[in-house]
């Protein structure tokens, strides 16, 4: 909608001082800004690369077995096997890579398990969680058929832990070689004469904790003798990804890349993981813990500017990507809901939602330092963008999590730009809120990117019970026109359950343009994009 903003009036609070300076006055004749930004859009910071918004899929209660995966005869709807409202939902959002079979899981998973056909295949004991039965009827060719269904690039994690550099060499082979060896014209027989030229190859996953319990000096070890023997066959070039921390752990990131020296060359990729964990369950926050769990989103960011600069050290030409392939809120379980829709399945509220959107601000900000970004997981497992029922069950519904990046998808591909704005924490743990300490969250986050004569606007308001009026200046360019969409609800505990499954979505919304500034409402929980039509202004 490009409207005139509502005639709306919010108490005007301290924070508005020091941007609202720097505004000229009277720019819109209706209500008063209690916030001020301002959009550089001159100043850019990097490629927002789509791979920001890619996902991850582990074996790990029905994430694959349920949410993906119902096998052709089952009584719920599905192509080849894979459930249909699944492959529609994420078909539609995009996912531009999806990372498979763990997590903890990929360093018990042995390839072959997965191949040939279903009936001859093992049943293993998935140890890493909760000690239930495989039937493998999910491997290789499925996951490949349901990354073409869904159009995502594959991301596989190689098993280090109990695998041997050989097991990797064969999967590589069996992937992509093209045709004439053993192995290619097995998977040939196995339904796939094409080869899947998988290029993303992660060896190994928390090598620190499940992948092996390794110092990062041994773990960098491991990765030389597996990458030496991970060869490329055929002609996709492969990128390998070395096992990077947990959160900002700098011993390890300077043990790893200390012990690889001369061999660094062999890493396209270092992968770091971040969880913000919760105190409470989902549907069971009060506003204090939902700040708490906001409050890591800073040292989020400033644990990727601090391992790019830890990185930087060591390959100043920045050829090696920092990928977070693992992020995202993990919060208490429900041991009900858990028994009876797998393990780590976890409700998603507009809670999550928000923090989905202050994580995606974060990657736009930092463009410039990083890869990809994995959250964690796809369906039914910690931040989801879809839950299902369960293993059997019928409902679909797609989470707050799902329309939080729905609302980022216009960002893909763009530049993103530099921004400013009141209240907004900065990644040194300044800024938010204003006079009481660390413990307030931030007030709003905001990123901005540019493209095809676009400037898009992410904003987050991630307070409880302050609702914002917020002015944002341009830099560099005149908007002609723009059109804004929000998600929002101001029950910190609302979600899309199986009853509602529409209570949250994204709805248009009032945004009032006038050359070099906007104007918007943005409700407490609530997450906005804007998107102008712009033109370079005049220097
Ligand atoms: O995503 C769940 C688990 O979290 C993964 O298996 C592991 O890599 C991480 O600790």
């Amino acid at each position: 909608m490009n409207t005139r903003i509502s005639r709306r009036r919010f108490a005007a609070t301290g924070a508005a001082a020091s941007l609202a300076s720097l505004l000229p006055r009277g720019v819109f004749s209706q209500g008063t800004a209690n916030k001020n930004a301002i959009v550089h859009a001159g100043d850019s910071i990097g490629v927002v690369k789509p791979e920001f918004h890619s996902n991850f899929a582990e074996h790990l209660g029905s994430c694959v077995y349920g949410g993906i995966w119902v096998g052709p005869n089952s009584p719920i709807p599905n192509i080849e096997g894979f459930r249909k409202d699944t492959v529609d939902a994420l078909k539609d959002l995009g996912v531009p890579v999806l990372r498979w079979p763990g997590g903890c899981f990929a360093d018990d998973y042995h390839w072959r398990d997965g191949i040939g056909p279903a009936a001859r295949r093992p049943k293993r004991v998935n140890t890493t969680w909760g000690g239930y039965t495989e039937d493998n009827s999910f491997g290789t060719h499925e996951f490949i058929r349901f990354c073409r269904l869904i159009g995502s690039e594959p991301y596989f994690a190689a098993n280090v832990g109990t695998g041997t550099p050989q097991d990797v060499r064969d999967w590589i082979e069996y992937c992509n070689y093209p045709a004439g060896s053993t192995l290619a014209d097995e998977r040939a027989a196995n339904g796939s004469k094409e080869p899947f030229n998988v290029r993303y190859w992660g060896v190994g996953n928390e090598l620190w904790g499940c992948g092996g319990n390794f110092t990062p000096q041994a773990a960098a070890s491991e990765f030389v003798h597996f990458a030496t023997f991970a060869r490329q066959f055929g002609p996709t070039r492969l990128f390998l990804v070395g096992c990077g921390p947990s959160g900002d752990d700098t011993n390890w990131t300077r043990g790893f890349m200390d012990t690889l020296g001369g061999h660094i060359g062999m890493m396209s990729g270092y992968s770091m993981h971040y969880y913000t964990g919760g105190d409470l369950r989902p549907l069971q926050f009060d506003k204090d813990a939902m700040y708490r769990q906001f409050n890591l989103y800073p040292l989020v960011e400033r644990s990727l500017i601090h391992q790019r600069t830890l990185l930087d050290g060591y390959d100043p030409n920045r050829r090696i990507g920092l990928f977070l392939d693992e992020w995202g809120v993990w919060d208490q379980m429900s041991q009900p809901e858990e028994a009876a829709n797998g393990r780590l399945w976890q409700q998603a509220t507009i809670r999550s939602a928000v923090a989905a959107a202050l994580g995606l601000n974060i990657f736009n900000r930092q463009a410039d330092k990083l890869f990809m970004c994995n959250i964690a997981q796809l369906i039914n497992v910690l931040q989801s963008l879809l839950l299902t029922d369960g293993p059997t069950g019928q409902h679909c519904v797609k989470t707050a999590n799902y329309h939080a990046f729905m609302l980022f998808k216009p960002h893909r591909g763009n530049t993103s730009v530099r921004v400013e704005a009141d209240g907004m924490r900065l990644p040194d743990g300044r800024g938010g809120g204003r006079g009481r300490g660390a413990e307030q969250p931030p007030e709003i986050s905001v990123s901005a990117s540019r493209g095809d004569g676009r400037l898009v606007v992410s904003l987050v308001n991630p307070r409880a019970d302050a609702d914002w009026t917020v002015d944002v200046a341009l830099r560099g360019v005149t908007a002609h026109e723009g059109s804004a969409r929000i998600l929002h609800d101001s029950d910190i505990n609302a979600a899309n359950s199986f009853e509602n499954p529409g209570r949250l979505t994204v709805r248009p919304h009032e945004v009032a343009v006038e050359g070099g500034h906007f104007r918007i409402a943005l409700p407490a929980m609530s997450v906005a994009t804007v998107t102008l039509k712009v033109t370079e202004s005049p220097a």
